[in-house]
């Protein structure tokens, strides 16, 4: 099959987030991995822990985190997500510690956020959005942007997912996303996504750090639809 040639991927993908979002809750499976495995990895009773959320969208992860006693940052490229995130955290009862900042999607490994020093960064289903280069030079920034013995929660979208079976393969390991007929009106754009193989392809990509756990989600709302996410859960040490 013909590969696709992707000069302006970020560009695209820039323009297919810009839609805004109504949700309000996190997700419910990352709530699930605080209580299961994340609340026992971290010292809750100490400072406030400092914790970034990269792809945060409207902020309900962020949120949630602050919510735990956490002090929480998120970044993303959705101008309308962050602008919804930043007015929400500004009636949040904590409101100092939620904090968010809309950024370009271009990638350098020098990257700081909020001058960086996180205990915890999180970054769930947004790494799927780079080729192969630009993934490995974010994940070395975020990494960056960790103290020594930090955590780093991440998911990974995989090649066992329903939108990989209909995505056309594109270069650096992007494929060309169509539109989908039942999200037309909030992403009316194709994209490029990265899906990931098995377990030691995750390890391999995140090898940046140490892993602790390694676990996947397969979520399938109807059968009839044939619809699947399928996506692995690393949770990993800064070494
Ligand atoms: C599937 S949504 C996930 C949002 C949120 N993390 C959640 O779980 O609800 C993917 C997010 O990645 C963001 N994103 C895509 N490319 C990005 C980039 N180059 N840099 C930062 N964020 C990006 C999108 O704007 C979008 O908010």
């Amino acid at each position: 099959m013909e590969t696709l040639t992707t000069p302006n991927y970020l560009k695209q993908n820039f323009d297919y987030w810009q839609s805004e979002y109504a949700t309000k809750h996190p997700d419910t499976n990352l709530v699930k991995l605080f209580h299961h495995i994340i609340k026992n990895e971290i010292d809750m009773n100490g400072r406030p822990l400092k914790v970034l959320d990269y792809g945060c969208s409207n902020g309900t992860n962020a949120k949630f985190f602050a919510d735990m006693g956490m002090e929480a940052f998120g970044v993303d490229i959705n101008r309308l997500a962050i602008a919804k995130a930043s007015k929400d955290a500004a009636k949040w009862p904590m409101g100092s510690s939620l904090n968010f900042v809309s950024i370009s999607p271009e990638v350098d490994e020098k990257d700081l956020f909020f001058q960086g020093d996180f205990d915890i960064i999180l970054s769930w289903h947004t790494l799927c959005y780079f080729s192969d280069t630009d993934q490995h030079a974010r994940l070395l920034s975020l990494r960056n942007n960790l103290r020594p013995g930090g955590l780093f929660i991440a998911t990974m979208i995989s090649k066992e997912t329903h939108s990989y079976r209909i995505s056309k393969p594109a270069e650096d390991g992007l494929r060309l996303m169509p539109i989908v007929e039942r999200l037309k009106d909030l992403h009316g754009k194709e994209h490029f996504a990265n899906h990931c193989g098995d377990a030691s392809d995750v390890i391999r990509r995140l090898s940046m750090f140490e892993p602790m756990h390694l676990g996947h989600v397969n979520e399938c709302f109807s059968v009839t639809n044939g619809e699947n996410l399928h996506f692995w859960i690393f949770v990993g040490k800064k070494k």
